[in-house]
């Protein structure tokens, strides 16, 4: 039995908010609503943020972050787990509460969703906590009412996404499930909101990827240049990641500042992680793989 497992309390329940990696980002257009129209290529990473949590029978819902990031950020009423905890149980209208419990392994507003991850998981662990089924499309509607990529976390399976963030397409990539994953973080945070008004507003067209070699050669993030201008470390880190051996493709996830690269072995994975650490003690380093679900 894993080591977690045997520590969990009698009627708690586990989930995993795995982390999103954006192998591509192509952002088309800005609508009259003040979002993008993107189109992006989603994969999740094997690792994540845990959250617990167990029925409260007082009826409240309560919050408790621990974890590596966990001073980052608040255990508040904005805490999208918060958010969507009181969100869900608006839509079902149920008077249960539930205490949670987020180990925050990820580095937050950091291009990898650690939030909208975070919310999905909470989701998906209070409909098994109170027993509720809801509408596939209702659900998604919460999702999206809490960030864009929400929705798309709640499977959290491989899946071309478009529109804000809603329009879901499950995507198979011959050779990527499995595949051995860096994502680096300089440690700086980034807006979203700022990266994304700092888009030059030229649309280089739209994203094609069906193979990984498509994927590199056509793929790109139009987020880099304005997230770079705002944090020219990330080139540093891209430019690290990209001198390693044995690398298939390095890219920025999302807005920033998180990085990735894939790998053609796990022992390239290791010999990249452990160079970087060694060059740069600072960042944050995860040696992880892209999930096969
Ligand atoms: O939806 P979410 O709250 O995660 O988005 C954060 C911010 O990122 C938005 O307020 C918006 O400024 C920007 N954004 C965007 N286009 C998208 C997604 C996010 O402009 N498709």
């Amino acid at each position: 039995m894993p080591h977690v497992e045997a520590e969990c309390r009698a009627g708690e329940l586990v989930e995993t908010a795995f982390a999103k990696v954006n192998l591509a980002l192509h952002v088309r257009k800005r609508r009259p609503d003040g979002y993008h129209a993107l189109e992006s290529l989603f994969v999740f990473a094997e690792a994540g943020d845990r959250l617990a949590g167990h029925v409260r029978p007082d009826g409240m819902i309560s919050l408790r972050v621990e974890g590596p990031f966990a001073q980052m950020l608040d255990a508040g009423p904005d805490n999208l787990v918060m958010k969507a905890a009181c969100a869900l149980r608006f839509h079902v209208g149920k008077e249960d509460g539930a205490a949670l419990v987020l180990t925050k392994n990820l580095p937050v507003a950091s291009g990898i969703g650690g939030g909208s991850a975070d919310a999905a998981a909470a989701l998906r662990l209070l409909m098994r906590l109170w027993d509720v089924s809801i509408a596939p499309e209702t659900l998604e509607q919460i999702a999206l009412s809490l960030g864009s990529d929400v929705p798309a976390c709640l499977s959290s399976v491989t899946q071309m996404v478009s529109g804000r963030g809603e329009v879901l397409q499950r995507q198979t990539i011959p050779g990527l499930a499995g595949m051995p994953m860096l994502l680096v973080n300089p440690g700086v945070g980034v807006s979203t909101a700022r990266i994304f008004g700092g888009w030059d507003q030229v649309d280089r067209g739209a994203l094609a990827a069906s193979d990984l070699r498509q994927l590199v050669e056509a793929g790109r993030n139009d987020l880099e240049p304005p997230a770079m201008a705002v944090a020219p470390v990330i080139g540093e880190v891209l430019s690290g990641l990209r001198s390693c051996e044995g690398v298939a493709m390095a890219r920025m996830s999302g807005s920033g500042a998180t990085c990735f690269a894939l790998f053609d072995t796990e022992r390239d994975l290791v010999a990249a992680a452990t160079s970087l650490r060694e060059g740069h003690p600072q960042w944050w380093i995860a040696e992880t793989r892209i999930r096969s679900a």
